[in-house]
C-alpha cells in the first residue's frame, strides 16, 4: 500500500492541442521515451533474439520477444512488498495480432507457422525495468523474472468451473488445464502482488461453421466466421465444431505471479466468463477483496466479485486462492440514482437447474445468461473501472460508446445510458453504500458525458468542462487522486465523421473534485492509447501505444509503403510497433503537477 503524496492535487501542466502528427506529444517540461516495443527481447538469459524489422523473426523467436498490441499493464516495485520507484517488474498484456505486420508478406499466404507466430505474439510479458539514474528507464536483460505467457502456455483452471462438463475437451478430459490466454485487454494488479489479465474478444479466434450454434455459443459471439485471425484453418483446437467446449475455456480472468517465473498461471473462474475488459481490485473495510469488471460489448453488464475470505497483508501465500471463492454480482442502475448488486448464485433468484444453472459452474460459464435472468442494466460498452485512491467506495467506469443505443430493435436510452446514438460515450460513477466496496447497494451519477461542444447533434455535444474527447477506455487513479483517461476512438472514426478535426487518440487528466479535463498527451497516427501504470512516487508514468498505423492488416505486399504510421522508429525503419512509453517530468517532479 502506497502513502498518498498529495491530498489535494492541482493540475499544473499546460494542455496539449489536438494532434495530427505521427508521434507522442507531451506537455512542455515532460519527456516521453519508448521502453519496450513489439519484438524487443523479453530478457530470458541466453535467449534474447533481436527484433528483425522485416518481420522475419520465427515463431520460436517471437515467443521470447514482446508480443503485439500492448494493452493493460502494471508496475510491481522490487523487492516484493516494497514501495520503491526506481526498480520493478512490469506485466504487460499483448491483446491481439495485426498479421499484416507480423509476417514478412502479411496475410498474402497462410500456413501453420504463421498461426504459431501469431499465437506466440499474444498473451503477457513480464519484464524487469530500472531507472538508469541518467534520465531514463531501461529493460533489465537478462532478468531471472523475464517471461512470456502466450496462447500455448499451460494454465490451471480453478474455481467453480474447474472440472465442469462444459470445460472438458479431448486434450483435457478432466477440464482442469487449458493451453493459453489471448485477447488480453485490460488488467489489474492485486494488493498481494499478482497480476490479473483479462480475456476479452476470445470469440474472434473460434469458428463453428456446422450451421448449428447453441444458445451459449450465440450469447458469446461464436459464429461461422472468426475475426480474421485464421487460427482455426491450421490449428483445429480453434474449430468449435470439432472442439465444442474449447471456447468455454476462454473469457476468464487469469492470475499470474510475476515474482515467480516458474509459477503456473490460473484462470479464476469464480470471477465469471464474459468479454472481460479489466479487473480492478480493492480491499473492503472488512478485509474482503473486491474485483470490479466490465464486459465490453454493446448492451453488456458491469460485475463485481467479493471474496469469501479476507485479505491477509502479512501472509502473501494465504491470498493466492482468495479469488477462488466468493460471490459474483452484476449491477442494476435504477432511475432514482440508487443501484443494486445482484448476486449470481446457483439456486437463488431464478438461477435454477431448469433454466440451465444446476451448479455454480453453470452460472460462471454462462455468466452473461445468468445476468440476463437477474435483470441487470445493459450498458454502453463497459471498459475500464477505477477506484478513487483517496475515497474507497467511489468508483468510476468508462462506457466507451454505443451507436446502437435507441436503434430499431435495440434497447432505448435509460437513466444510466441516457443518449441515443452514443458515439462519444460517458463515464459513470457510483458510491458504494457506507463507502464499503463489499456493499450490495450504491448511489450513482454520470460523471461526464463525453463529446464536443461544436457537434451538430445534441446527443454528441456532451458536457465536458475543459478539453474535448470521446470513446474513453483506459481509466486509472494515480496515487494523488488524479483520474487519468485514455481514449480509443476506433480506426473507422478517428479524426473522421463525428470525430473530424479531433486528431489522434489522447490521454486526459481530471481531478474529480473540480471536474476539469485537461489533455496531457496525444499519440501517433492510427493508434489507441491504453495501459497505464505509475511508480509509487508518482514521478514515472507508463502508457501503451497500441496498433499504431492501423489498419495495416490488409497489407500483403512487403514493398508497399506504410500507410499512416512508422512510429516509433520513423519512415526508414519500416513497420510501426506497439510499445510501452515512459513519461517523466524533466525537473523530476510529480506527473501532472
Ligand atoms: Fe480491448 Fe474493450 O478493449
Ligand atoms: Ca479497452
Ligand atoms: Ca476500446
Ligand atoms: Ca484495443
Amino acid at each position: 500500500q502506497v502513502p498518498f503524496t498529495r491530498k489535494a492535487p492541482v493540475l499544473g501542466f499546460k494542455p496539449v492541442p489536438f494532434s495530427f502528427e505521427d508521434k507522442v506529444v507531451v506537455p512542455e517540461g515532460y519527456v516521453a521515451d519508448v521502453l519496450y516495443a513489439w519484438g524487443d527481447p523479453v530478457g530470458i538469459k541466453g535467449a534474447m533474439p533481436a527484433f528483425k524489422p522485416d518481420a522475419s523473426n520465427s515463431a520460436e523467436e517471437q515467443a521470447l520477444q514482446a508480443g503485439m498490441h500492448h494493452d493493460g499493464m502494471a508496475f510491481f516495485p522490487l523487492p516484493l512488498g516494497s514501495i520503491g520507484s526506481k526498480h520493478g517488474l512490469m506485466a504487460i498484456n499483448h491483446e491481439y495480432t495485426d498479421d499484416g505486420l507480423l509476417h514478412i508478406d502479411g496475410m498474402k499466404t497462410w500456413n501453420a507457422d504463421k498461426v504459431k507466430k501469431a499465437q506466440a505474439a499474444v498473451g503477457v510479458s513480464v519484464i524487469e525495468v530500472e531507472d538508469t539514474g541518467k534520465g531514463g528507464w531501461k529493460v533489465v536483460r537478462p532478468s531471472k523474472y523475464a517471461r512470456r505467457i502466450h496462447a500455448n502456455t499451460p494454465i490451471a483452471i480453478q474455481g467453480p468451473a474447474r472440472g465442469h462438463a462444459l470445460m472438458q475437451t479431448e486434450a483435457d478430459p478432466k477440464g482442469v488445464e487449458v493451453l493459453g490466454t489471448f485477447q488480453n485487454c485490460a488488467s489489474g494488479p492485486t494488493p498481494w502482488g499478482t497480476y490479473l489479465t483479462c480475456e476479452e474478444n476470445f470469440d474472434g479466434v473460434f469458428v463453428n461453421d456446422s450451421g448449428k450454434l447453441t444458445d451459449l455459443e450465440k450469447r458469446y459471439g461464436i459464429s461461422n466466421k472468426d475475426a480474421g485471425y485464421k487460427w482455426a484453418w491450421e490449428d483445429f483446437r480453434f474449430d468449435a465444431q470439432l472442439n465444442p467446449n474449447e471456447p468455454n475455456r476462454f473469457g476468464w480472468v487469469v492470475e499470474i505471479d510475476p515474482f515467480d517465473p516458474k509459477s503456473k498461471p490460473v484462470k479464476r473462474t469464480a470471477l465469471g466468463r464474459f468479454k472481460h475488459e479489466g479487473a480492478t481490485v480493492t480491499i473492503a473495510p472488512s478485509g474482503h477483496a473486491v474485483v470490479y469488471m466490465g464486459d465490453d460489448q454493446r448492451f453488456e453488464y458491469i460485475y463485481k466479485f467479493v471474496s469469501k475470505n479476507k485479505f491477509d497483508p502479512k501472509n502473501r501465500k494465504a491470498n493466492m486462492h482468495l479469488l477462488d471463492e466468493g460471490t459474483l454480482y452484476v449491477a442494476r442502475f435504477d432511475a432514482d440514482g440508487s443501484g443494486q448488486w445482484l448476486p449470481l448464485v446457483a439456486g437463488q433468484n431464478g438461477l435454477t437447474a431448469d433454466k440451465g444453472f444446476a451448479s455454480q459452474g453453470d452460472v460462471v460459464i454462462k455468466a452473461r445468461m445468468a445476468a440476463d435472468v437477474m435483470g441487470a442494466t445493459k450498458m454502453d460498452r463497459p471498459e475500464w473501472i477505477a477506484v478513487h485512491s483517496h475515497k474507497p467506495g467511489e468508483v468510476y467506469c468508462t462506457l466507451t460508446n454505443n451507436s446502437d443505443r435507441g436503434k430499431d430493435g435495440k434497447p432505448g436510452p435509460d437513466a444510466a445510458n441516457p443518449r441515443v446514438d452514443n458515439k462519444f460515450g460517458h463515464i459513470i460513477r457510483w458510491n458504494e453504500n457506507g463507502g464499503d466496496a463489499a456493499s450490495t447497494g450504491f448511489k450513482w451519477d454520470i460523471f461526464v458525458l463525453a463529446g464536443r461542444p461544436d457537434a451538430d447533434k445534441a446527443e454528441h455535444k456532451g458536457n465536458i468542462k475543459g478539453d474535448a474527447f470521446g470513446s474513453q477506455d483506459g481509466l486509472k487513479f494515480d496515487y494523488n487522486g488524479v483520474l487519468w483517461v485514455e481514449t480509443d476512438v476506433s480506426t473507422s472514426t478517428v479524426n473522421m465523421k463525428e470525430y473530424k478535426g479531433m486528431g489522434n487518440n489522447q490521454v486526459l487528466a481530471v481531478v474529480p473534485e473540480t471536474g476539469e479535463f485537461r489533455r496531457f498527451l496525444t499519440g501517433p497516427n492510427g493508434c489507441e492509447i491504453t495501459g497505464i501504470a505509475f511508480t509509487p512516487d508518482n514521478k514515472t508514468l507508463f502508457i501503451n501505444i497500441q496498433h499504431p498505423g492501423e489498419p495495416d492488416s490488409e497489407r500483403s505486399d512487403p514493398a508497399q509503403p506504410l500507410a499512416i504510421s512508422s512510429w516509433p522508429e520513423g519512415p526508414k525503419a519500416g513497420r510501426p510497433r506497439a510499445a510501452t512509453v515512459v513519461i517523466r517530468k524533466l525537473d523530476g517532479g510529480v506527473i501532472g503537477s
